[in-house]
């Protein structure tokens, strides 16, 4: 590669890649997208969440011969989709492509979605489930219905009709993308479809086919935290941002707590316990299944480690523990003093004070 052939930049593309431990792949990577976009003025941004493996280190050892090779370095945070739109925000160029740094997507395609988007295209989708596209790539049947199962769900909430909506493999326009930054989600894998479900109805949306290639090095990264997260975002577009993902998560672990309290309960009871002393096992199983969820799932990106941990376990048992005291109080308010009324409502009602309670106090202060 001679100096000549590298410049001249400005881009007028610039290829995100969001990467955790891939180091096998860069420089692969690289070449592909070198020999794939000849002649075109490209730049490539790889976004890396402090990859254990080195991957950052060898994105700049090869940044120093090529100036079109730049890294975005993230400290103490995870995701795939905010990477990307990190990503996307580093960039001057007019034209973004997105695709994994894995080389499971196939560069070739750049071109011919580079020139779609030149010739009016908003958006432009490498799909795999288009005439000519396969996703021979997906390891393992259980993957294939996964996949499957995740299109149908979303195809059935989306307002364009995307044969994949779950593909990481895309490319749009810069400016369109800062109009529709306000309303990502930006939790989990699936960042095309959270702009595309954000996306007005005129969009001019492109599907072109490409082959999902096996992975060569390193591992997948998808696993059950991924899977949750994409069920939480589309209920998220379902309610129009109306409940935070955050929220739901945080009410769904609640509810997981309700039941373990009332297991545990039944268990200390059958053991021989007293009610009250039943109902406080039952309280700090409960409490502390609910810290250890929420620090694993709700706040996966912000997850509590060492010393942080447990501080943030007092913290929360604090918390937890007011929001009970309010729960009580405003369900007692809700009934006269003798104690009629309605149980019922009167119980929700404390109940909602003290899941808002809660969520409002530990990401304030437990998850911050
Ligand atoms: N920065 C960053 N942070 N990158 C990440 C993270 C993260 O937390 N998690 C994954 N990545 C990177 C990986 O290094 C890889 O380059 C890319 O994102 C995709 O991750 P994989 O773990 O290889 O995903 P996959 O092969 O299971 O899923 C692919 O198929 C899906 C459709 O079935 C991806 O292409 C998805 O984007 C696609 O939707
Ligand atoms: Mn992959």
């Amino acid at each position: 590669m001679t100096a000549s052939r590298l410049l001249p930049l400005p881009a007028e593309l610039s290829v995100i890649v969001p990467c955790y431990n891939e180091v096998a792949n860069v420089a692969p990577m690289v070449a592909a997208l070198d020999s794939a976009l000849e002649g075109r003025k490209w730049e490539v941004i790889f976004v890396d969440d402090s990859s254990p493996d080195g991957t950052a280190a060898e994105v700049s050892r090869i940044a120093r011969l090529d100036p079109r090779v730049r890294v975005l370095c993230r400290v103490g945070r995870r995701g795939l989709s905010s990477a990307v739109i990190e990503g996307i925000l580093s960039s001057s160029a007019p034209w973004v492509a997105v695709m994994d740094g894995d080389l499971q997507h196939d560069e070739s395609v750049l071109c011919t979605m580079l020139a779609e988007l030149q010739s009016g295209a908003d958006i432009v989708v490498a799909s795999r489930h288009v005439a000519g596209g396969d996703s021979a790539g997906l390891a393992g049947h259980w993957r294939h219905m996964l996949s499957d199962a995740g299109i149908r769900a979303a195809q059935a909430i989306m307002p364009h009709p995307l044969s994949d909506p779950m593909s990481g493999f895309f490319a749009m326009r810069r400016d369109l993308f800062d109009t529709l930054l306000p309303r990502l989600s930006g939790t989990g894998f699936k960042i095309l479809l959270d702009l595309v479900m954000s996306a007005p109805r005129t969009v001019r949306i492109v599907e072109v086919p490409f082959v999902f290639r096996p992975r060569l090095a390193g591992e997948s990264k998808l696993d059950i935290v991924v899977l949750i997260q994409f069920a939480t975002m589309l209920l998220d577009k379902l309610t129009r941002g109306w409940l935070p993902t955050r929220f739901m998560a945080f009410a769904l672990v609640g509810l997981i707590g309700v039941a373990v309290n009332v297991a545990v309960l039944n268990l200390a009871g059958a053991c021989g316990l007293g009610f009250s002393w039943a109902q406080l096992a039952g309280t700090a199983v409960a409490i502390l299944t609910n810290f250890m969820l929420n620090n694993r799932f709700t706040y996966h990106d912000r997850r509590l480690k060492g010393v942080k941990l447990w501080r943030g376990l007092v913290i929360f048992i604090a918390v937890c523990s007011l929001g009970a005291i309010a729960n009580i109080g405003i369900a007692r308010m809700m009934l006269d003093s003798a104690g009629h009324g309605h149980w019922d409502r009167s119980s929700a009602a404390g109940a909602v004070v003290g899941v808002v309670w809660n969520y409002a106090v530990s990401s304030t202060l437990v998850w911050r």
